[in-house]
């Protein structure tokens, strides 16, 4: 991956700004310094670096006001900053199809190490993707985050990323025990696995929305490959009750999906959220198998996997609302090792 780092010395010196590099990734964080934009003296460096923005892309994308309270920066100043970073990170403006192709060529797969469940995806898994998991309660939601976070630290020759995982877990149902029998049940090693999957429980839905800093602060050094929110939705929910207070719950709903988007684009991974659905037919909420957060997530989200129960046993995830994947469903199990055909 190091090597399609968008290397922003050489775009910098052609003046259209538009290259054939992959320009809306920066992977390494590295090559240019924040100290080298405009108006970032050693004492702004060091703001920047500790609000968590320690590379260009991770400043182009903010908007001022954003960047100016989560640095402590002024306005104008963080204003000057993005505009520099834009430049340097050369993602300001329009890119060529043949660059979308590129940065779509460095899209990687996270095998479901589930055959039907792969085939519905087209292969797996998409990084640069947001991907939300839907359904009732024990249809099987947190044991697919609990699947995928053991395969992502599998090598990419078996399906997996190689990479690290950070898991936001709002119900307190993250279990470790459960994580062992899965990296059992593929003959990996379980204090390996383990080592790798970062786990944090949001309090609230503003601890959650702060996690998201802390993945891009603690993120240097790693692979981050896989993002998972357990449940997205669940202290939203609880907080924000009623008619009057839903504007504000999507607004920062919308915002949160934004930043787990950005923090995931940023290192090639993958976000994957869950979310319930309710149960009970209810009047405000309409159709009873549409999940919670309405229009915000299903805009943010790139593929949509409805989670039901089936006789048996058995489970049944469909594809709804793919972008270049035909809908469909498939069959699939929950066992003692996991996820299975
Ligand atoms: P909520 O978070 O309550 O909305 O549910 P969820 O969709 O996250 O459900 P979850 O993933 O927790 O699924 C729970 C179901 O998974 C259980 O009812 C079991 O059927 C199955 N399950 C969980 N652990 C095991 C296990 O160790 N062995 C087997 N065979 N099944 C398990
Ligand atoms: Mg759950």
């Amino acid at each position: 991956m190091a090597s399609t780092t968008t290397k922003a010395s050489s775009s910098e010196t052609k003046d259209d700004g538009v290259t054939d590099e992959a320009v809306l990734m920066v992977h390494e964080e590295t090559e240019v310094a924040i100290e080298d934009l405009p108006g970032v003296g050693p004492a702004t460096a060091e703001k920047l670096r500790e609000a968590g923005f320690d590379d260009l892309l991770a400043i182009a994308v903010m908007s001022p006001s954003e960047l100016a309270e989560q640095a402590e920066l002024g306005e104008a100043v963080a204003g000057k900053i993005i505009a520099g970073a834009k430049k340097m990170a050369n993602i300001g403006g329009f890119v060529s199809g043949a660059a979308l192709l590129d940065r779509r060529r460095e899209v990687l797969k996270l095998s479901a190490k589930v055959q039907s469940i792969d085939d519905l995806l087209g292969g797996g898994f998409e990084t640069q993707a947001l991907v939300e998991v839907y359904g009732e309660f024990g249809s099987g939601k947190t044991q697919i985050g609990h699947q995928l976070a053991v395969n992502c630290t599998l090598p990419t020759e078996e399906g997996g990323l190689d990479g690290d995982v950070f898991y936001i877990d709002t119900e307190d149902t993250f279990r470790p025990e459960r994580i062992t029998q899965m990296a059992r049940g593929l003959g990996l090693e379980p204090e390996a696995v383990l080592g790798r999957i970062h786990v944090a429980r949001a309090y609230n839905s503003a601890h959650q929305m702060l996690l998201v800093d802390e993945i891009k602060r603690l993120s240097r050094g790693l692979n981050v490959k896989l993002i998972i929110v357990d449940s997205l939705t669940s202290h939203f929910r609880a907080e924000y009750v009623g008619r009057g207070m839903l504007a504000e719950r999507q607004q920062k709903l919308n915002r949160h999906l934004k930043e787990l988007k950005q923090t995931a684009d940023i290192n090639n991974a993958l976000v994957l959220v869950t979310n319930q659905v309710h149960s009970k037919p209810d009047a405000m909420w309409g159709d009873p198998t549409k999940p919670v957060g309405g229009h915000v997530l299903a805009h943010a989200s790139t593929f949509r996997l409805y989670l039901r129960k089936a006789k048996g046993g058995r489970r049944i995830a469909r594809l709804v609302d793919s972008p270049n994947l035909p809908d469909g469903e498939c069959i699939y199990q929950v066992t003692e090792e996991g996820l299975r055909d």
